[in-house]
């Protein structure tokens, strides 16, 4: 199972997917089977001119439901499909989205059955933009952008690349993941709204020479799945990290590779923060000496590297912390409660997510977690295995119980 199905948040839901007529329209398809995959029920309303890219069936056969194309007759459904249609919706969403449908949706023109339906919902709505690069560029479409964006509508920004057109630049159809992370986005709990969340994830790793580190087995999964789902959530979400793994969508992601870099880059967005989880496995000691050349086993009869200790970081954070709400966890290979109850303690923690990395399906690199969730006052739960995405989703609505966040004590007013 992907880390995505594990939180089935589009599951049941009524998905209206417009598809214009762009090239991109043949990536519609694909976008439809996804979110059909995801669990979500989606009726496809076709313009004229994406029928000239791609058949109507192709769209029926992936959803089970016939894709509608008119406002009147043939291939509409009914006189009142846009009001039956808009009723049910959870999400209408316009991918690809032509420089001619955003005209038409800024403006309220409504004259076929995909604007006619625009105009009818009262569910979230979402443009994914595709065009030409100079298309793309003009005055007209960035301002029937802003308009929609003011309106409420969450744009899917295009992508820079190489376009079907042959010319380069900004304009290609959002890629699909990012589409469907908008979906779920659009479409889970935002009790995280505007929480500025940061997660940290991977292992650090300390040089020894230019060529060789000390590290640990972290692959970055669970602290990457923090991140993606805070964002679902609504969060604005830095995730600082010492993973090799591509950032979730919508994360502002910090690349780092030592514990001292890790600090440095918390220090620096601390004081905006709300919420810091300190997923990473941040080395405990480095070398005190890192050669500036290749150490040559030639030289040396044995090596003794000595070791020095990081700066703790999150004790650091716990000392000038002031609203942020702080989460840790720890990684044991006994005593899971005690251990985990003395580093709650220790480092003025809100909240410590304990895991046994010795049990199968647990800590370093799997794809599920199995973790006890401990709080001040003693009082703990343990979580069964679950996927990481799943595990991120309850360690999340741990921290939204918590007295701090329910009070909402927020940073000073920030840009986006
Ligand atoms: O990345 P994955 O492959 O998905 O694996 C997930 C995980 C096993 C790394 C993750 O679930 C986990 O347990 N992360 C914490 C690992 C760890 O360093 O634990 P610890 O018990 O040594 O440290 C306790 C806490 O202090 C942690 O939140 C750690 O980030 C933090 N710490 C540790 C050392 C240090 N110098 N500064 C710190 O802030």
């Amino acid at each position: 199972m992907g880390q995505e199905e594990s939180v089935r948040v589009l599951e049941g839901k009524n998905i209206i997917l417009g598809v214009s007529g762009g090239i991109a329209a043949y990536k519609g398809a694909e976008l439809c089977r996804l979110l059909v995959q995801e669990g979500a029920t989606v009726r496809v309303i076709m313009t004229r001119a994406a029928r000239e890219f791609i058949t109507p069936l192709t769209f029926s056969t992936l959803t089970g439901h016939p894709a509608l194309t008119e406002t009147f007759g043939e291939g509409s459904g009914g006189p009142l499909t846009h009001i039956d249609l808009a009723r049910g919706a959870d999400l209408f969403l316009v991918a690809p989205a032509t420089a001619n449908i955003l005209g038409k949706l800024a403006a309220g023109i409504a004259d076929d059955l995909l604007t006619t339906t625009a105009l009818a919902v009262d569910c979230p709505t979402l443009v994914a933009p595709a065009m030409n690069v100079h298309m793309f560029a003009k005055a007209a479409v960035q301002e029937n952008l802003a308009t929609l964006k003011r309106r409420g509508w969450g744009v899917i920004e295009p992508e820079e690349g190489f376009l079907a057109c042959g010319a380069t630049g900004k304009g290609r159809l959002a890629a699909l993941e990012r589409i469907v992370a908008a979906c779920r986005r659009a479409l889970a709990p935002q009790d995280f709204r505007d929480r500025v969340v940061l997660v940290t994830a991977g292992g650090t790793r300390e040089p020894l020479d230019p060529v060789r580190y000390i590290g640990n087995y972290s692959s970055g999964k669970m602290g990457h799945a923090l991140a993606r789902a805070a964002w679902e959530r609504g969060a604005r979400v830095t995730l600082i990290t010492a993973s090799q793994l591509p950032p979730p969508p919508g994360v502002t992601a910090v690349p780092v590779r030592t514990a001292a870099e890790m600090l440095a880059s918390l220090k620096e967005r601390f004081n905006g923060a709300d919420v810091v989880i300190m997923a990473a496995a941040v080395a405990d000691f480095r070398p005190g000496r890192v050669a500036d050349r290749k150490i040559k086993k030639e030289t040396l009869k044995e090596l003794t590297i000595s070791l020095e200790p990081t700066e703790d970081i999150l004790a650091a954070l716990g000392r000038v912390r002031e609203r942020q709400l702080l989460v840790g966890f720890a990684a044991e290979t006994e005593d899971l409660l005690a251990n985990a109850r003395h580093k709650l303690a220790a480092k003025g923690l809100d909240l410590v997510v304990a895991n046994d990395v010795t049990r199968p399906g647990a800590g370093f690199g799997s794809d599920t977690n199995i973790v006890t969730l401990l709080y001040p006052g003693g009082r703990y739960e343990e979580l069964p295995r679950l996927p990481k995405l799943e595990a991120a989703y309850r360690i999340l609505d741990a921290v939204a119980a918590l007295p701090r966040f329910c009070r909402g004590e927020r940073g000073p007013e920030r840009e986006d």
